[in-house]
C-alpha cells in the first residue's frame, strides 16, 4: 500500500511574479509527525497553503494522498473579534459533514463535548470568542481541528504567546492525533520543542535546506546555513529560473537535502 501522504516534485510556490518556496521534492509519509522551521519569510506559511491547493504551484507538483485535510493558521491571520461563541467556532469542525446551517446530532454533540474536555475547555461553551485568552482560543481551534477528522493536519505557529501548561497539553492532542495514523505538519520557532517532540524536520529557507530525523537536521551547520540564506535574499529579484531538473525527486525520509554553498538563492533563480 502507498504510505505517502505528499509527495512533492520539485514545487515551486510563490506570489506576484517572486518564488517564495522554491524546488521541493521528496514525500511526507502518513502518520509522520514533522516540524516546519526556518526563519520569518523564509516560506513556511506559504507551503501550507500550497499543500491545500490555495496558491497554484509555479513550478512543480504538490501531489496529495489524503483524503481530508485540516489547517490552523498563524494566529496573526485569525480575527478574534467576529462575534461568536466557543461553541460556534468548535462546531465548524463539523462543516465536512453539516454545512454551515446542519443541526448537530446528539452523538455530535456529545462528541463535541469531549473535545473541549480533551483540550480543557469544558463549561467555556457559550464564552464570547474576544473574551479568551491567547492560550484559551488555541485550545478551542484544536477542539474544532478534532471536529474536522482529517487525515492531514497542518498547524502554522499554534504556541505563540501560549504558555507551557498550555503547550504540554496540546503537545498531546498533537501526539493523540499521530498514534491515529493521521498526518501532522507543524510550524513553529521554538527549537527546543523541535528537538523534543518532533520526529522529523523540514529546515525551510525559502529552499529546503535540510530535511528528514530532527537529530540530522537540526545541527548548528544546517541552522547557520539557514539563517545566511535567508538573509542573503533579495525582496526584489526577479522570478525563478532554476533548471527544473536540479531539485530531482526524492524518496523517503533518510534522505537530507543540503544546499551546497552559500549563494545568493534569488541572484541565480
Ligand atoms: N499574499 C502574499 N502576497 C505576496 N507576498 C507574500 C504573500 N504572502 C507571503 N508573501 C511573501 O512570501 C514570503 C514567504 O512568506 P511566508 O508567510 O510563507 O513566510 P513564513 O516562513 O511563514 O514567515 P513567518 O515566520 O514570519 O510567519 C515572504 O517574503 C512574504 O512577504
Ligand atoms: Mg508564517
Amino acid at each position: 500500500m502507498n504510505n505517502t501522504c505528499l509527495d512533492f516534485r520539485n514545487l515551486t510556490l510563490g506570489y506576484q511574479g517572486h518564488a517564495a518556496v522554491h524546488h521541493l521534492s521528496g514525500d511526507v509519509q502518513r502518520g509522520s509527525l514533522t516540524a516546519v522551521v526556518g526563519a520569518n519569510g523564509s516560506g513556511k506559511s506559504t507551503l501550507l497553503k500550497g499543500i491545500a491547493g490555495i496558491l497554484r504551484p509555479i513550478n512543480g507538483a504538490c501531489v496529495p494522498g489524503f483524503r481530508r485535510i485540516a489547517y490552523l493558521a498563524q494566529q496573526s491571520e485569525l480575527d478574534r473579534t467576529f462575534p461568536a461563541r466557543v461553541i460556534n467556532l468548535v462546531s465548524l469542525g463539523y462543516w465536512h459533514k453539516r454545512g454551515l446551517l446542519g443541526r448537530l446530532t446528539p452523538a455530535d454533540k456529545i462528541r463535541l463535548s469531549a473535545c473541549l474536555d480533551a483540550v480543557g475547555l469544558t463549561g467555556f461553551e457559550k464564552r464570547p470568542l474576544d473574551s479568551l485568552s491567547g492560550g484559551q482560543m488555541q485550545r478551542a481551534l484544536f477542539a474544532r481541528t478534532m471536529l474536522q477528522d482529517a487525515d492531514l493536519i497542518r498547524l502554522d505557529e499554534p504556541f505563540n504567546a501560549v504558555d507551557a501548561r498550555t503547550i504540554a497539553d496540546l503537545i498531546l492532542v498533537i501526539k493523540g492525533w499521530v498514534s491515529e495514523g493521521r498526518t501532522v505538519l507543524c510550524v513553529l520557532h521554538d527549537h527546543a520543542l523541535v528537538r523534543e517532540h518532533f520526529a522529523q524536520t523540514l529546515l525551510m529557507a525559502r529552499k529546503p535546506v535540510a530535511w528528514g530525523a530532527t537529530s540530522d537536521v537540526m545541527t548548528s551547520e544546517n541552522l547557520s546555513m539557514a539563517r545566511s540564506f535567508q538573509e542573503a535574499w533579495d525582496e526584489q529579484a526577479g522570478w525563478c529560473e532554476e533548471d527544473a531538473g536540479q531539485g530531482g525527486h526524492t524518496h523517503g525520509h533518510d534522505h537530507i537535502t543540503h544546499l551546497p554553498h552559500h549563494r545568493k538563492v534569488a541572484g541565480h533563480v
